[in-house]
Order: C-alpha cells, then sequence, then structure tokens
C-alpha cells in the first residue's frame, strides 16, 4: 500500500491448502496477476495432501484461472514455470524435509496458511522445527480464533516461530479498494477534519447486506455466525478507519496504532444494545443443526469513549438473505441548529456517503433551494468518486504487500485481541454468555422487525439501494 514497502521481498512463495478451495477461487488469480503486474518471479510452492501430481496441481491452476479471471498467456506460462508441488501430510515431518530441499537457497521465504485454523498450530510448529521458518514470514487467513482466549493462544504457538513484524494476518476487506480510499480521503482532505467529530457527527450507520444466504457453507457458518464472521472483523476494521485519529507519521506502526488505540476506546458491546436475526430456512441448510442458534443477521449499536466520540451511535448491521448486495457506510451530520427556510428532518441533514462495495463511491448530501418562489430545499449529492471500474482484487493487493514485506494493511496481534473484547459479550457460550435467540426473519427482507429499536427512531436504519447514490 504504502510507496515505502518494507523489507526485502521474498523470494519462494509457499501456500499451504494449494488444493482447497480459496487457493482454486483467488490465489491462483492473484498470483497470475502479480506475475503480470509486478513480475513476480519466484518458486511458488503448492502443500496439500490430495494425492496430486504436479501435472494435475497445473490443471488445477489453469482451471482456477480460467473460470475465475481470464488466462494471461505470458503470465501464466511463467506461473506455470514456477509451480512445484508437495503432497504431504502437515503431521508428516518428510512433507517439510521436502520443502526445505524444494526452498534450496531462498533467503526470505513466505508460508501462506489457506488452511483450517485447526491445522495452523501443526503446520507452525513444523515449519519451524524443520528450518522453513528462517528468516521467513508467514500470512495467516482468518478466522483468527473464535474469541479472545483462542485468538491469545493462536498468537501465542505464532510467537514461537515468527516474529510480530513477519506475520501478515489477512482481513481481504483491507485490501478492498474502496476501503483504501475511505483512508485516502479522510486524511487527504482537510475539510473533514474540523466536523469529523461529536460536534457535527449525528451517528454513523454501516451496513453491510448480502442477497444470498451460506451457499453450502453451512457448516462453516454454524461454527461463525454472523458476528464471528464478518463484524469481528471486517466491520470494525472500516469502523476503526472511519473513526480513529490521524497516524503520526508514514511507517507501518503508526496507523495500526491509531486504529488499536480506536478499538480499545470501543466499549465491549452489551446484549441488550444488540439484536441477532436467523433467515426462515437457513435451518434446512446442509450442515446446519434443525434447532440452530447461530445468527445469519445481527444490528448493533457500538461506543466509542473518546472526547471525538463521546455521545455519537455507531450502528452496525449485516446479514445473509437481505434484499441486495452491498456495503455502505453513512454518516450523518447533526441538523442546523435553528431552521431559518424549511423544516429539515432527521432524514434531510447533510451527510457523507462510503459504498464501499459492489462499487467505489464517495459522495456529501447536501441541501439546495429547489426552483421557485418559496424558500423550501431538496437533497443533492455531491458525488468525489463513482467507480465501476475493475480494480485491483483485494488478494492480488494483499499478498504483493506481504511478500514486499509491507504489513500496513495487515491487522496487529493486539488490534485482533482488542476486537474480540469488543464482541465477546455478544457471542452466545463464551465466558458464560447467554443470549436471546436470534428473531427469524424471511429472506429478501431487512431483518427481523426487533433490529429497528437498535437505533434512534427518528432516524431509522439507512437501507441501500441498488443504485450507489440512489436518495438516502
Ligand atoms: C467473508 C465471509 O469473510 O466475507 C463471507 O466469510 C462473506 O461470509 C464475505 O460473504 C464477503 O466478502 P466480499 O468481499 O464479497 O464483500
Amino acid at each position: 500500500m504504502a510507496a515505502s514497502a518494507a523489507g526485502i521481498a521474498s523470494d519462494a512463495f509457499v501456500f499451504f491448502g494449494a488444493t482447497g478451495d480459496l487457493a482454486y477461487k483467488k490465489i491462483f488469480p492473484a498470483l497470475q496477476a502479480l506475475i503480470a503486474r509486478d513480475g513476480l518471479d519466484v518458486p511458488i510452492i503448492g502443500v496439500a495432501r490430495a494425492g496430486w501430481t504436479l501435472a494435475q496441481f497445473q490443471e488445477r491452476a489453469r482451471a482456477s484461472i480460467e473460470s475465475n479471471e481470464r488466462i494471461d498467456p505470458a503470465a501464466f506460462a511463467k506461473l506455470l514455470a514456477n509451480l512445484r508441488y508437495i503432497d504431504g501430510d502437515y503431521a508428516d515431518p518428510a512433507t517439510f524435509a521436502q520443502l526445505r530441499q524444494l526452498l534450496g537457497a531462498a533467503q526470505r521465504p513466505i508460508h501462506y496458511l489457506a488452511i483450517p485454523p485447526s491445522l495452523f498450530a501443526t503446520v507452525v510448529k513444523a515449519l519451524g522445527a524443520s528450518g522453513c521458518a528462517r528468516d521467513a514470514r508467514v500470512i495467516v487467513e482468518k478466522p483468527f480464533g473464535r474469541d479472545l482466549a483462542s485468538a491469545q493462544a493462536l498468537d501465542a504457538t505464532l510467537h514461537e516461530v515468527f516474529a510480530e513484524s513477519s506475520i501478515f494476518r489477512i482481513d481481504h476487506y483491507l485490501g478492498k479498494e474502496a476501503v483504501q480510499n475511505l483512508l485516502y480521503f479522510r486524511f487527504a482532505n482537510t475539510f473533514l477534519e474540523p466536523i469529523w467529530n461529536r460536534h457535527y457527527v449525528d451517528s454513523v450507520q454501516i451496513t453491510m447486506a448480502e442477497d444470498f444466504g451460506v451457499q453450502g457453507r453451512g457448516r462453516f457458518y454454524e461454527e461463525v455466525g454472523t458476528i464471528r464472521d464478518v463484524i469481528q472483523n471486517h466491520l470494525l476494521q472500516v469502523l476503526a478507519l472511519l473513526a480513529m485519529d490521524a497516524p503520526t507519521g508514514r511507517d507501518v506502526d503508526a496507523l495500526r496504532e491509531e486504529k488499536l488505540r480506536l478499538f480499545r476506546a470501543m466499549r465491549p458491546l452489551e446484549p441488550r444494545e444488540v439484536v441477532r436475526g436467523q433467515f426462515v430456512g437457513y435451518r434446512d441448510e446442509p450442515g446446519v443443526a434443525a434447532d440452530s442458534q447461530v445468527e445469519t443477521f445481527a444490528a448493533l449499536r457500538l461506543h466509542i469513549d473518546t472526547w471525538r466520540w463521546a455521545g455519537v451511535p455507531f450502528y452496525i448491521r449485516a446479514g445473509k438473505n437481505l434484499p441486495i448486495t452491498t456495503t455502505e457506510v453513512l454518516v450523518d451530520l447533526k441538523r442546523p441548529p435553528v431552521p431559518i427556510f424549511d423544516e429539515i428532518g432527521a432524514r434531510d441533514s447533510n451527510y457523507f456517503r462510503f459504498r464501499l462495495s459492489p462499487e467505489v463511491s464517495i459522495s456529501a448530501g447536501t441541501r439546495v433551494k429547489k426552483v421557485g418562489e418559496d424558500m423550501v430545499g431538496e437533497r443533492v449529492e455531491l458525488v468525489a468518486r463513482r467507480q465501476l471500474a475493475r480494480e485491483m482484487s483485494p488478494y492480488e493487493r494483499l499478498l504483493g504487500d506481504a511478500i514486499a514485506g509491507d504489513g500496513a494493511l495487515f491487522t496487529r496481534d493486539d488490534s485482533v485481541e482488542a476486537a474480540w473484547r469488543v464482541v465477546e459479550p455478544v457471542i452466545s457460550g463464551v465466558r458464560g454468555v447467554h443470549l436471546e435467540p436470534p428473531a427469524p426473519y424471511q429472506p429478501g427482507t431487512w431483518g427481523p422487525p426487533a433490529a429497528a429499536k437498535i437505533v434512534a427512531a427518528r432516524e431509522g436504519w439507512h437501507d441501500p439501494q441498488p443504485e450507489a447514490n440512489a436518495p438516502c
């Protein structure tokens, strides 16, 4: 991300879980793009236990790129030439002896754990014991733990073998163009800072809506639920970028320090400030318990105890099977203190809107007078950025940064742990937390009606529309 990427670039890329879904959907296409864009030219070693040959693995790479992207003949040829494959059990030292051999003279390999978290410890320890971790980096996929205790245990395991500066925890939201632009827009403009506080901001809403269900991932979803799946990580990260103070320098840790301070100022959630929902039909999904209490929707109210944000509610809402697929942030400003012309309703005040997906859009809601005799107004949205063009994929950006040793877009141990502290009181079963069962909602609606009680009645939820700059 930053112009000044830290450290020496990695000279070998290893990925565990090489025959899995993530590799198929994201990693191969990202590697081809990195070869095409950055000229990445290092050994690319896949490790898995599938009983495959190198030829089968190469075929998988082709199928992956054909179905997710387009083959770029020159880049793909280079990918194939650099591809190696180790078929082996992660519990078998011979797998890692083979890896050590294939790494050859590589000075700074990078190991990507695209595997279930239950296997992290086995692989990390084996990397250490075999010498494959020497001067190496490691990339870890989400979910990073199930709660604070498991995240701390995972951190302890990683730290036995890798220094924190060599650990790259992926949150793909941080690699999105729109999320980057949110950060840029905040700190590359001076006009925002004087109003970016409790004196001018009335409330903030973040909605992440998906118009599909769990898409065959019922078993996985039973283990997580919405709060763990997208709120503890993606949406709290977005919130941190929205609300943090300006970093005090350009180095990687300056940004991460400010984010950490923000996470630490978030008040842990209280069950009465959260409404959980479950879409009707979820329990019929394969892998889902008939009496599942897992939420597929959550709406919550968060508070940030700083001088900047005291008293400003931050609302977050996320769910599966909602009316559309989009992620949008709405920062509502206060109304003018005295109405001089027409009455300005709660929904008519100025606002900033950041559309994070599917397109990038940044806009500001303003009021202007309607043509005519009366001094009455209407709202006009000023659009600062509206972009539908294909962006660099988050994985391309993040893998490229990790290979370059630039950790700015990755989450640090203390931030991940601080984020768990915020959500833990509303995760059923963790530290004796017992919650109301999730309220049912019909697919295609904005969650259970009870979600309305989370926001102040005069504002209500702002429901994003398919058109990015549709009236609020
Ligand atoms: C993943 C979650 O982390 O993010 C999924 O596990 C979710 O449940 C996905 O659908 C959303 O990501 P994106 O980039 O499609 O908005």
